[in-house]
C-alpha cells in the first residue's frame, strides 16, 4: 500500500503555503516532518486528511484518489488516517474512557453515536489501548484533569481506536516537558512498529525527528527541500531549512532541541541572575 502525493499545491489568496511537494511513503515508515514556523507542514498533514482542500495536484492512498472522495468514502478516510493534535483536542469534560471510544465513532451507525451507546466490545477495546498506553488508571477521570503527557496519551488510545492506517501528528510534543515528550515519542514509535502503521509528524525540534524518524523531510517556503535519512541530514541541509540568520551564520541545532540539556540552559538567565544577587550581599 503505497501513499503517494503528487505536486501538492495548496494558496492562500496569492500565498503558496505549499508548493508542488511530491512524496511516496511506504507503508509503516515513520516520517518527521520538519521546517521552521510557516513552512508549510500543518497544511501539508490538514490536506492528507481533508481537513483542508488542496488548490492543485493529487493525493493518492493504495491508487485512490483521496481528493475525490465523498460521503462515506471521506469518513472511511478519515478513520484511516488518525490526527493528533498539539492541543489533544479531547472533550475536558468527558472522562478518558468515552473520549477513547469517540474514536469509534466514524465505525459506528448515526443512531447509536447520537445515543452515545457503546458496546461491550467497545469498551474492553478501549481499555486494552489505555493500558497499552499505561493510563487505564485514569480511565474515569475527566479528561481535562489530566496532565498534559496523560492527555496526548489518551489522544493517542483514541486514535488507535480507529485502528488507522496511518496516524499524522501535528507537533504532538510542542506542548509537553521533555520527560512526557519521550513518552509520547515512544507510543508513537511503538504503534509504528507493532502494528505497521505509517506515521506522519510534524516536529519542532530537529533532535527528536532524528532519535524517532527513518525518514525526514525538511519544508522551507511551502517547498521540500531536504528528503532523506536522518544520517544524510549534514549541517547544509539543515541550513537549506531552517536558513541562516541575518548574520549569515548557519543555525545552530541546539536551537531546534528540546533536550533536557537544552531546557536546563534555558533555565540559565534566572540562575545566573539568582547568583549575581547573592554575590551582591
Ligand atoms: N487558513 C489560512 N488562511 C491563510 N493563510 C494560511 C492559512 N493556514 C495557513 N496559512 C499560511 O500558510 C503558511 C503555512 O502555514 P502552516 O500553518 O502550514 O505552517 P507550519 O509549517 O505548520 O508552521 P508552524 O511551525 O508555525 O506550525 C503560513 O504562511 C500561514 O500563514
Ligand atoms: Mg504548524
Amino acid at each position: 500500500m503505497m501513499f503517494e502525493l503528487k505536486d501538492v499545491t495548496r494558496r492562500f489568496g496569492n500565498k503558496l503555503a505549499v508548493d508542488a511537494v511530491t512524496l511516496t511513503i511506504p507503508q509503516g515508515q515513520m516520517v518527521g516532518i520538519i521546517g521552521r514556523s510557516g513552512a508549510g507542514k500543518s497544511t501539508l498533514l490538514r490536506m492528507i486528511n481533508r481537513l483542508q482542500e488542496p488548490s492543485s495536484g493529487s493525493i493518492r492512498f493504495a491508487g485512490v484518489e483521496v481528493s475525490g472522495l465523498r460521503g462515506q468514502g471521506l469518513r472511511n478516510w478519515q478513520r484511516d488516517c488518525a490526527m493528533i493534535f498539539q492541543q489533544f483536542n479531547l472533550v475536558p469534560r468527558l472522562d478518558v474512557l468515552t473520549n477513547v471510544m469517540l474514536g469509534r465513532l466514524n465505525h459506528r451507525s448515526t443512531l447509536l453515536s447520537l445515543l452515545n451507546v457503546f458496546t461491550r466490545e467497545e469498551r474492553v477495546h478501549a481499555i486494552a489501548a489505555l493500558e497499552r498506553l499505561g493510563i487505564e488508571q485514569t480511565a474515569l477521570q475527566a479528561a481535562g484533569t489530566l496532565s498534559g503527557g496523560q492527555q496526548q496519551r489518551v489522544a493517542i488510545a483514541r486514535a488507535l481506536m480507529q485502528n488507522p492506517k496511518m496516524v499524522l501528528a501535528d507537533e504532538p510534543i510542542a506542548s509537553l516537558d521533555p520527560l512526557n515528550a519521550k513518552i509520547v515519542m515512544d507510543a508513537l514509535r511503538d504503534i509504528n512498529e507493532r502494528e505497521g502503521i505509517t506515521v506522519i509528524t510534524n516536529l519542532h525540534t530537529l533532535d527528536t525527528a532524528r532519535n524517532y524518524c527513518e525518514r525526514i523531510v525538511g519544508m522551507a517556503g511551502g517547498r521540500v527541500v531536504f528528503d532523506g535519512k536522518p544520517s544524510e541530514l549534514t549541517g547544509e541541509a539543515v541550513k537549506e531549512i531552517y536558513g541562516t540568520d541575518k548574520d549569515g551564520a548557519g543555525i545552530d541545532e541546539t536551537m531546534t532541541s528540546t533536550s533536557l540539556e537544552s531546557t536546563r540552559r534555558a533555565e540559565t538567565p534566572s540562575s545566573g541572575m539568582m547568583a549575581k544577587t547573592a554575590a551582591m550581599h
